[in-house]
């Protein structure tokens, strides 16, 4: 067994093996349609150009949309090798989607344990090669399914995104309290859409109002990662397949991205310098 392996299987007992992965780094939040999928892409490849090797899981599997994101073509399957599969490459990026595996019409059948089965097979089945981070990219909401996920892959922290309006916050403070739960350190709350830039003339409002990550933060004692804005550079960028920090890597937005992948990259060094892994270096 690898010593990354060695890691993650001791982080936490009766915990999904992960070999060639040493950490997993789950992006969520109670609401659907707040960023999770473009912010897992952006920190995923901001991640990479820190320097790390990195994964991203699609776990919607309802939803799937890194596929799109990350301009992976329609109906690319994984190759299958010694009856594991090969992540998808994009960007440089290890990539696995259910979307990969299955049809169209299957994943909307799937009840919750059976969802969470399919999934865990997914992580399990595939052949991850020696991935510093795997980014997590959660199906919205804090039911079953993110709660199991939470519960049996070892993450090593999590990253709640939300918008600033209040009913966002709201689901915003239930994926902190369900990765609490299960101890799973919650690195901090990215708030996306913060603020409108005018692509007309660069004018930036907080159209959704100011302060609501703050104030979240300050309630359960963690803190705002990242502020990003409402831009159309940043749909546009992901439909084209084409996230902004490899389309615009020098832009403002990018550097946001890569300061939150720091931000990412200490928490989870520190953790293995400061936790029980430690311990467990091959001789
Ligand atoms: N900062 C932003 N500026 C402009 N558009 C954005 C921004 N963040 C996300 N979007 C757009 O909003 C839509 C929803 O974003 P995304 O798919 O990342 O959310 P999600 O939380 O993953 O949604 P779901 O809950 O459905 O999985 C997408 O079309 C995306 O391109
Ligand atoms: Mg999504």
């Amino acid at each position: 067994m690898t010593l990354r392996s060695r890691t993650i299987a001791a982080a936490g007992m009766n915990k999904l093996e992960l070999p060639g992965v040493a950490h997993v780094v789950a992006v969520a939040s109670g609401k659907g349609g707040v960023g999770k999928s473009t912010v897992s892409a952006n920190l995923a490849l901001a991640l990479a150009a820190e320097g790390q090797s990195v994964a991203l899981l699609d776990a919607d599997i309802y939803g799937p949309s890194q596929a799109l994101m990350l301009g992976v073509p329609e109906g690319t399957r994984p190759d299958v090798v010694d009856d594991k599969m090969v992540p998808i490459s994009a960007h440089g990026l290890q990539v696995m989607s259910m979307g990969f595996v299955t049809s169209a019409k299957t994943p909307a059948v799937w009840r919750g344990p059976m969802a969470s089965g399919a999934l865990q097979q997914l992580l399990a089945q595939t052949r991850w090669q020696d991935v510093d981070v795997m980014i997590v990219d959660y199906p919205p909401g804090t039911g079953d399914i993110q709660l199991t996920l939470a519960q049996q892959v070892p993450m090593s922290g999590a990253v709640v995104v939300t918008t600033p309006q209040d009913i966002a916050l709201l689901d915003a403070r239930k994926a902190i309290e369900m990765f609490r739960k299960v101890d799973v350190p919650v690195i901090g709350i990215v708030e996306n859409m913060s603020t409108h830039v005018c692509t007309e003339c660069g004018h930036e409002e907080s159209i959704f109002g100011a302060g609501g990550g703050d104030s979240v933060a300050a309630e359960y004692d963690t803190r705002v990662l990242a502020r990003l804005p409402l831009a159309l550079t940043v749909r546009e960028a992901s439909d084209r397949g084409q996230p902004l920090v490899v389309s615009d890597p020098g832009g403002t937005t990018s550097e946001t991205f890569r300061q939150l992948a720091q931000q990412v990259i200490a928490s989870y060094i520190y953790q293995s310098r400061a936790g029980p892994e430690i311990s467990i270096v091959d001789d």
